[in-house]
């Protein structure tokens, strides 16, 4: 059982609210801090803003056919739902839940790590 704590914080009203460019990435803020938000297949995901390797901005990347997102600089790849290197360099991206509740939409920090974002 995980015993991560987040703090929950609103990233907009709805998800109406939240415009996407052609890539279906985008970078928010969250409590001051950058995140990228991702939409693939109608899902919200989040993660770091830079990439783990050598800092690259995510939102700069794409997400490929399988639903990664991909590192503009380098292009590493890693899974939207849990941040694993699916392209094998053992890099890992940290990621975010999202909750949609009644009045908008939510994204998770983890307490610990809310300043290594
Ligand atoms: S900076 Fe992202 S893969 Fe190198």
């Amino acid at each position: 059982m995980s015993t991560k704590k987040y703090q929950w914080f609103k990233i907009a009203n709805s998800q109406d609210e939240l415009v996407f460019p052609a890539g279906n990435l985008l970078t928010v803020e969250v409590n001051r801090k950058k995140i990228t938000l991702a939409k693939y297949k109608d899902t919200l995901y989040a993660c770091a803003f830079a990439c783990p390797h050598a800092g690259g901005i995510m939102a700069d990347g794409n997400i490929d056919a399988t639903g990664n997102i991909v590192c503009p600089i380098h292009r590493y790849r890693f899974n939207l739902q849990n941040g694993r290197n699916t392209s094998g360099e053992g890099y890992y991206l940290t990621t975010y839940p999202i909750e949609i509740r009644e009045d908008g939409v939510y994204a998770g920090i983890v307490e610990k790590s809310f300043f290594n974002l």
